[in-house]
């Protein structure tokens, strides 16, 4: 195995929600070592400033850098979306957000045009799932709608299809999404595919949603086979989790994005929030 092939991808997110990329990583190439960061001490990353969001994501990344990672996944729509156009990146690793990836594949599922985007209210309010969708489709009408508690109601595990709190809150809403008659919806927040079947179950089925978080993993694998970068490893991959706050309350959420049988490890870490 060459040096680089051997190395991990690092992925990042405020909280649980890059987990839904995680899993999806996985799934789809089991034999890599994969390093997770969710920054829970500060999530949500949604409601704070540009320039907030900015400090957070360059300090998530100086962690991961310790991991030999050849490829990195901005897995938190929040940083996709602001940051799309800094280049934060040192010019030799791969990275990826979860804004195009899900773009291109909300793109070539639209019949009638017409994408909705939920996420957090920093992307919906950077309008850059706008910009990126009509690169691709000029005359595409986009309808954003930022859907704040959906972030605190994942995290507390307000997620199985008969919470009626949850229910309550996604129909007011997406009411917007089936005014406008949209036939794709962007997941654009990594954590709201937990919500998918309620969400799903409001939509309807002719409604296509797009989870961020896994399209982003599925471009990170193209990515990889591309570069010539995917692990020859026989055996599966690690899985190392870490998180800023409590371990014992992030393992109570990871179970329910991963399953009960995937292998992986939790800690807690403090990441280097010097100035
Ligand atoms: N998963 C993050 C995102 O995709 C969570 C949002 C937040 O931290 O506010 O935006």
């Amino acid at each position: 195995m060459n040096d680089s092939s051997s190395g991990a991808i690092g992925v990042f997110d405020s909280g649980v929600g890059g987990l839904t990329a995680v899993k999806e990583l996985h799934r789809l190439m089991p034999n890599e070592n994969i390093v997770y960061l969710g920054d829970t001490a500060r999530v949500p990353y949604g409601t704070k400033s540009k320039e907030t969001i900015r400090k957070y994501a360059l300090q998530d990344i100086e962690f991961l850098k310790k991991y030999n990672v050849k490829m990195y996944i901005v897995a938190c729509g929040t940083v996709s979306a602001v940051m799309t156009t800094s280049p934060v990146f040192d010019g030799e690793k791969l990275y990826t957000g979860v804004l195009l990836p899900a773009v291109q594949a909300a793109c070539a599922a639209t019949k009638n045009k017409r994408i909705g985007v939920i996420a957090t209210s920093a992307t919906v309010k950077s309008g850059s799932y706008g910009k990126a969708i009509r690169a691709i489709i000029p005359d595409a009408k986009v309808v954003g709608k930022a859907c704040p508690m959906f972030v605190p109601l994942v995290e507390n595990g307000y997620t199985s299809k008969d919470c009626t709190v949850t229910r309550l809150i996604a129909e007011e809403y997406l009411e917007v999404m089936k005014k406008e008659q949209v036939d794709t919806l962007i997941l654009g927040c990594t954590h709201y595919p937990l919500l998918s079947d309620i969400i799903a179950d409001i939509m309807g089925e002719n409604v296509k949603l797009i989870s961020s978080g896994a399209e982003a993993a599925k471009y990170a694998q193209a990515v990889l086979t591309e570069n010539n970068l995917l692990s020859d490893r026989k055996e599966n991959g690690w899985l190392k989790l870490f998180c800023t706050d409590s371990a014992e309350m992030f393992s109570e959420n990871v179970e329910t994005f991963l399953g009960k049988s995937t292998n992986y490890t939790v800690e807690s870490c403090m990441i280097d929030s010097a100035e």
